[in-house]
């Protein structure tokens, strides 16, 4: 719906989308920046348990978000998901895919 108020938001949502652009691309840099694989392999055992507590079943479709190294992904695959993982470092995405390329652990 065309009005005066809602052009207004429009002006305001375009004014912000530079600003949030600029946030991610600093919070891409924080990720990318060094290893955090290294962090993650402290957690490994987090993503497991918590894929266990969800009572995943086989065929069962996930979106990872925010995947990182696959600490999550991985074990939900072996339980049989079907499981997408997105994550804006392409660095760790390099990492999980790597992890299940070697058989997901
Ligand atoms: C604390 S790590 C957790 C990674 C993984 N879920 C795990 O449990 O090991 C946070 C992850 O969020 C990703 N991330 C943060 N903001 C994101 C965004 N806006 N879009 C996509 N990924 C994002 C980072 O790249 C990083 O891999």
């Amino acid at each position: 719906m065309d009005s005066v108020e809602n052009r207004g938001k429009e002006t305001m949502m375009a004014g912000a989308l530079p600003m949030l652009e600029a946030l991610k691309a600093g919070m891409r840099a924080a990720w990318t920046d060094g290893d955090f694989g290294q962090i993650a392999r402290y957690d490994t055992r987090g993503g497991e348990d918590f894929a266990r507590r969800l009572g995943l079943q086989p065929g069962e479709r996930v979106l990872d978000v925010a995947c990182g190294t696959g600490n999550f992904a991985l074990p939900a695959a072996r339980i049989g998901a079907s499981v997408t993982g997105v994550d804006f470092a392409p660095n760790l995405l390099v990492q999980a895919r790597a992890r299940a390329a070697a058989g997901g652990s």
